[in-house]
């Protein structure tokens, strides 16, 4: 089937006309950071869709890029390499330009973060209609729309009290009905019941399943809670920057090897769990061949294998493209060349 890549037009604008496309599009996205000399290669090729109404969630251990990759996916940061696209915007938004994307995100997408930001002056009622005023929503949908999430989100009694007089569900819940103000497609969250008790944030994930249920409106959230992931239609594993693998709901985060459906990703890399490496007293090299419809992998420890022909080459540790030893920069993704022979 044709991604969105191969459809879309050389200048990154999607052709039209195109039926049951999915609302949102990663392609082989690639995220390095730079701190002065040190380079962190937050996300290593990472592609995903999500499909309208669809709860998809994003689990892996912390530092494994998760932040990075729905701030990008939303459109808060830039990738160093990749491309995003978000249904009816028809184009890659990593090549648009801030106006572009804070408009398309308008009707696009709401973000929940951690914290509430409410502006802390105003009333939660004033808060929401203000997320109405910058999103440009006419003042007078804005006003009834806030009244029905008011009513929606089971906070109408407190439309005229300011954030210091509520609890934090209370302003998780004005936070959230900040953000569906625009009337989203889709609502991004990075842990956003990560700073609440264990009942409140039950009642906020209730919140979100009847946001998706009765709103329509597509979930893709970060979390490292159980008591989250086992709500997701679909659950993705990213580990060290790289998608590893999918789980259903009956996943168990503590036992992710039970659960885990190994995937290979666009660029055709399968990332062997640990466990399974060592069991087999961790071999570098393997010979590849299939058997009645399966895939073998015979360890190979030989010594001469270090020796021979493959000394000249090195593996490039963000897109996994063999790159001569002697290189500076990776010819297929740019990035700098650190894991040298003989370096660490
Ligand atoms: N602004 C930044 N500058 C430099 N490194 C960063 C920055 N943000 C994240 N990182 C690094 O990128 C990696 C992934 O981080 P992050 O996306 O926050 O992971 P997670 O959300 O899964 O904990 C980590 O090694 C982190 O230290
Ligand atoms: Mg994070």
């Amino acid at each position: 089937m044709a991604t969105y890549a191969e459809k879309s037009r050389g200048d990154g604008t999607l052709q039209n006309g195109e039926n049951g496309i999915p609302l949102l599009v990663a392609e082989d996205i690639i995220k390095i950071y730079q701190t002065g000399k040190i380079e962190t290669q937050a996300l290593r090729g990472v592609s995903f869709k999500v499909h309208s109404r669809e709860k998809l969630f994003l689990i892996g251990a912390s530092g494994s890029g998760k932040t990075t990759l729905v701030s990008i996916v939303a459109g808060i940061t830039k990738p160093t390499s990749g491309k995003v696209f978000w249904k009816d915007l028809s184009k890659d938004i990593t090549r648009s330009s801030l106006e572009e994307i804070i408009k398309a995100r308008r009707a696009f997408a709401g973000v929940v973060f951690q914290d509430s930001r409410l502006l802390p002056h105003l009333t939660v009622k004033e808060n929401i209609e203000l997320a109405g005023f910058y999103a440009k929503v006419p003042p007078r949908i804005a006003k009834k729309r806030a009244e029905f999430l008011l009513q929606f989100l089971g906070i109408w009694d407190k439309r005229n009290k300011k954030e210091n007089t509520l609890s934090g569900g209370e302003k998780k819940r004005a936070a959230i009905a900040t953000t569906l103000i625009t009337n989203p497609r889709i609502l991004i969250g990075d842990e956003p019941t990560g700073d609440l008790d264990v009942v409140t944030a039950e009642s906020i994930l209730d919140l979100f399943d009847r946001i998706n249920e009765e709103l329509g409106i597509a979930l893709c959230i970060v979390t490292h809670s159980q008591q989250v992931a086992a709500r997701a239609d679909r659950i993705l594993e990213i580990k060290d920057g790289i998608i590893i693998g999918r789980h259903g709901k009956e996943v168990i985060l503590r036992k992710l090897d039970e659960s885990r459906l190994l995937e290979i990703d666009r660029q055709e890399r399968i990332v062997l769990p640990r466990e399974i490496l060592q069991n087999v007293k961790n071999p570098t090299h393997f010979t590849a061949s299939t058997k009645e419809g399966k895939i073998i992998l015979n360890p190979v420890f030989d010594p001469n294998l270090y020796k021979n022909n493959i000394q000249d080459v090195v593996t490039c540790s963000v897109c996994g493209k063999l790159v001569r030893d002697n290189a500076r920069f990776c010819n297929s993704c740019g990035s700098t060349i650190t894991n040298k022979k003989g370096t660490k």
